[in-house]
């Protein structure tokens, strides 16, 4: 038996950000980072608030990759403030924060306050999943958490937010939607409902990913994009991610290159691994089941050829085509990384890849030599 719902309410489209003023909450703890500050978008929230007649405490400490010392500090100043609600603003490091950070104070307090998510990128789709990511700098290792607890109460998609971010986080954002979408589609928690939303983000990701790369003005394209993150969110809630999210949280809790930028790296290795196409090609019918879903990623994408084996290499050069276009690194030897240094990590990355827990669905189980040997190509 399977199931699907969507628990968090969202309010997207143009001013959606005046819900604001309207929520049923009188004490708002605020999660965000010191970006958000300084660029004028807290105000954005906070006016809203006082229109509405909220009171509110801001905790601005949120860092990239969220340190389990930051998070301790959150839980210290949310027991203090005593909320009924958090508001998350920001990329996917100060969602993922807010969301542990009301989950541990939860279990200190017999009190739960809703959780608000805005996102100010558009890219992990956090503000409608039951993940977070947090990390042990001692140890390199980023863990995700999971659980149903963790779902924001609400989310606010207004591209107001996005429309002044830099061109190389919206490159990086983007692939990492459109990785969701993929891993979700072709992931083996797949269902109907997971499938609808994860065609959809891939679609407006083909269409209006690079738009929003090159031109920041380009706002309706922004807006499909904050639109599609969601989605891929909504998808992979559901049926989960793969492999390509494995390998990514090992290699950036190694080498710090940043989360969707790792993924778009390994997009195109990961599709032919899972396809097991390869030069010695088999026949057509020994291919595994992902190939026919990799297939329709294609059409969706406008990039399919005459067979099945052309359509999939069609997709992955598609892939590669998008990275070179928004100026994202293919291999790691060009992010600059020492080749000793990557080489020597990468048994260790190998083991925290297959144990992490996204690597669970991917439509083909890796061996550990076979994940060594996707992780030595990717060095380039
Ligand atoms: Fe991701």
């Amino acid at each position: 038996m399977k199931s699907f719902d969507i628990r968090t309410k969202i309010y997207f489209g143009e001013n959606s950000l005046d819900r604001l003023a309207n929520i049923p909450y009188n004490r708002a703890f605020i999660i965000t980072d010191p970006f958000v500050v300084k660029s004028g978008m807290l105000q954005m929230i906070t006016m809203r608030l006082q229109d509405g007649y909220t009171e509110y405490e801001v905790f601005s400490d949120v860092v990239p990759d969220p340190p389990l010392e930051k998070i301790e500090l959150g839980v210290k100043a949310l027991l203090n403030y005593n909320p009924d609600c958090v508001i998350a603003v920001g990329g996917g490091s100060a969602i993922d924060s807010a969301k542990s950070i009301r989950e541990f104070a939860s279990r200190a307090s017999d009190k739960i306050p809703a959780l608000i998510a805005i996102p100010t990128t558009s890219g992990t789709g956090s503000e409608v999943t039951s993940f977070a990511v947090v990390t042990d700098p001692s140890k390199d290792i980023k863990y995700p958490l999971v659980s149903d607890s963790m779902l924001p109460t609400e989310a606010i998609l207004d591209a107001a937010l996005v429309k002044s971010v830099p061109a190389a986080v919206t490159a990086d954002t983007g692939m990492d939607v459109l990785t969701h979408a993929i891993e979700a589609y072709v992931s083996i928690n797949n269902n109907e409902f997971s499938a609808a939303l994860a065609e959809k983000a891939i679609e407006i990701c083909g269409t209006f990913l690079l738009r929003s790369y090159l031109d920041n003005n380009d706002t309706h394209a922004r807006q499909k994009m904050h639109i599609a993150s969601c989605l891929a969110g909504l998808a992979f809630n559901s049926a989960s991610l793969g492999l390509n999210h494995g390998m990514a949280h090992a290699l950036g809790g190694k080498f710090h290159i940043p989360h969707g930028r790792a993924n778009a790296m390994l997009l195109p290795f990961i599709i032919e691994y899972n396809s097991g196409i390869t030069i010695h090609s088999k026949s057509q019918k020994e291919y595994p089941p992902c190939v026919r879903k990799y297939v329709n990623v294609a059409k969706l994408l406008g990039c399919s050829n005459f067979n099945e084996i052309t359509t999939v290499r069609a997709l992955i050069s598609w892939v590669q085509f998008m990275n070179k276009e928004m100026n994202i690194p293919l291999t790691v030897s060009q992010c600059g990384i020492d080749r000793t240094e990557y080489f020597n990590a990468i048994d260790s990355m190998a083991d925290k890849a297959i144990s992490d827990s996204c690597t669970a669905t991917n439509p083909k189980v890796p061996t550990k030599l076979e994940v060594i040997s996707v992780f030595e190509h990717l060095y380039g």
